[in-house]
């Protein structure tokens, strides 16, 4: 049966097709176009004036476009314009702030080609996630969308003394929303059509390495029918955050980046013991392991090693960074491994063959490089650099001795491997629980107690069993973690609207 008889409700995107001939040409015109784009803050939709900084293309140095970022004044004017609008986008029906979202969708695909370019030249990503990136976008319009209809409505509840009880959910008010840049516009919509659909104003502020995608985006939501005063635009770096989220306009924030970031933000909310405790959800990295028992079966093992670990240059929050194989079978896996990793094509992402693309910038490139080279008495194999002029790091694969000495969630196409003897399991689950991060781990096993026995231990928001550790699908595999690695709720699943609404109960003797 089809997907829709078997899950009726379910909207996920179709995506596209990149088998197909036809479709495969028209992608690789649209991401291999050179056109600039110019970006701009834009508070209640006018853009702001200032000096324009370049953004490139992380696999080329070739300039995609450039941005005026915002500045403090900037924030202020957007807060007091978000702080007005807001009471008047909450009184808007539901169903009118749904119906914006599922315009927004169709536009997403409408918008493709470009979306596309812009994934691929401004963020890195290959042609693969770049399709990705914008089917989860949509996805997160409709499904919010849809949540919003279905969980939004007030509520009648019993009263005991006969009077009438109804529990209202309203917007907050104003949301920051503040994101990376490795899900530029999946990631940044997300956070932006929660908070709206939920009644609240925003002002948004993309990560500084992926303004421009996050500009087309904001222009098609206000297209969309989202009101210009309701959505501001703030791209820009720490001082920008940090400047919206210092202001005590702002009601509650949706962000999603490192762990560090995630206290200095909560740290900031904190500081003025005259504001109101304002809701933080915060979304940030891990130190993702594989646990892979003697029963599995290596091949595939291999195959979700290399897209946990190296898909996306291993620049993924949900990212596999610590293999841990079973003594017996590991001299074999790890020979299958590097194997599998001498077959990966680093280059261009705009090339279809490309299997790696570039790290996003020289910054993180020099971090990684430092750290590879650091560990290279560990190496059990690496990649050659390509001779390309790009930020790229070569997946490299690192033995360790124990689970604790993975320290810091390197983020990039760098893997490590330990290996545990039978009899040994509970203490490598507790091992990894006890790291404190809990964000996705992964289990390759064919024996049912073994994956029981993991699934009630693991301290992780996603477990995945005998596949691979990313591409959480909207609505399928609700997203998030739990310790070091998130506050929840989780994107993507029935119960992250939650946390942008105030409840309201009224009670009224009848
Ligand atoms: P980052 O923490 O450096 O930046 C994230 C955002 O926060 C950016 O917009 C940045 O400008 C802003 N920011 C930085 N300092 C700030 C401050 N003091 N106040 C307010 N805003 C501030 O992260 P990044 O390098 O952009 O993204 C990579 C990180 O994101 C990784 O750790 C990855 O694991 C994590 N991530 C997590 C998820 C998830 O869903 N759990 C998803 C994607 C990425
Ligand atoms: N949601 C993204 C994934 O699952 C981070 O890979």
């Amino acid at each position: 049966r089809k997907p829709a008889e078997l899950f009726p409700g379910r909207v996920n995107s179709a995506g596209i097709d990149l088998n197909d001939e036809a479709t495969l040409k028209t992608v690789l015109e649209a991401v291999t176009k050179s056109e600039s784009f110019a970006a701009t803050a834009l508070v209640s939709g006018q853009p702001v004036t200032g000096d324009p900084k370049s953004v490139v293309n992380p696999a080329t140095g070739a300039k995609v476009g450039s941005v005026i970022e915002a500045v403090a004044y900037d924030v202020r004017r957007a807060i007091a314009a978000a702080t007005a609008a807001a009471p008047a986008w909450n009184a808007r029906p539901v169903e009118d702030r749904a119906a914006c979202l599922e315009r927004l969708a169709d536009l997403l695909e409408e918008n493709r080609p470009e979306l596309l370019r812009l994934a691929v030249q401004e963020a890195g990503k290959t042609v693969g996630d770049a399709v990705a990136e914008v089917r989860e976008a949509v996805d997160f319009c409709r499904y919010y969308a849809n949540q919003a209809r279905t969980s939004l409505a007030p509520e009648i509840l019993p009263g005991p003394t006969g009077e009438c009880n109804e529990l209202r959910l309203v917007g907050r008010g104003v949301f920051a929303c503040i994101s990376p840049w490795n899900f530029p516009l999946a990631i940044f919509l997300g956070q932006i059509t929660a908070a709206l659909v939920t009644g609240n104003a925003v002002v948004a502020k993309p990560a500084p390495q992926t303004p421009l995608i996050a500009h087309l985006a904001i222009q098609l939501t206000h297209k969309a029918g989202i009101p210009a005063d309701v959505l501001h635009f703030l791209p820009g770096g720490v001082e920008v955050g940090d400047a919206i989220i210092s202001h005590t306009g702002v009601n509650g924030v949706a962000f999603t980046g490192s762990m560090p970031t995630a206290r200095a933000i909560a740290r900031n909310l904190l500081k003025d013991d005259n504001r109101p405790i304002v809701p933080l959800i915060a979304e940030t990295g891990g130190l993702n392991a594989m646990i892979v028992d003697s029963s599995a079966l290596p091949e595939q093992v291999v195959a979700d090693v290399v897209t946990s670990a190296f898909r996306s240059a291993g620049q993924r929050c949900s990212a596999l960074r610590l293999l841990v194989v079973q003594e017996d079978i590991a001299d074999g896996l790890i020979r299958l491994l590097t194997g599998a990793m001498d077959t990966l094509v680093l280059g261009d992402p705009a090339d279809i063959r490309t299997d790696v693309g570039p790290v996003i910038d020289a910054g993180a490139r020099d971090k990684l490089e430092a750290y590879r080279q650091s560990m290279k008495a560990n190496w059990v194999h690496a990649l050659e650099k390509p001779t390309l002029s790009g930020t790229f790091v070569p997946p490299t694969l690192i033995r360790l001795e124990k689970v604790e000495d993975l320290t810091s969630e390197w983020f990039g196409p760098v893997l490590h491997v330990i290996t545990w003897k039978a009899g040994e399991l509970e203490d490598v689950v507790a091992r990894i629980n006890a790291q404190g991060y809990g964000l996705t781990m992964g289990l390759h096993s064919r024996i049912k107690a073994t994956a029981d026995a993991v699934s009630d231990m693991a301290r992780v928001g996603n477990l995945y069993v005998n596949r691979s550790m990313i591409g959480a699908v909207v609505g399928s595999q609700p997203f998030g973690g739990e310790g070091l690695s998130g506050t929840g709720p989780k994107a993507g699943g029935p119960h992250f609207l939650m946390r942008f609404v105030s409840e309201r109960t009224i009670s009224t003797d009848t």
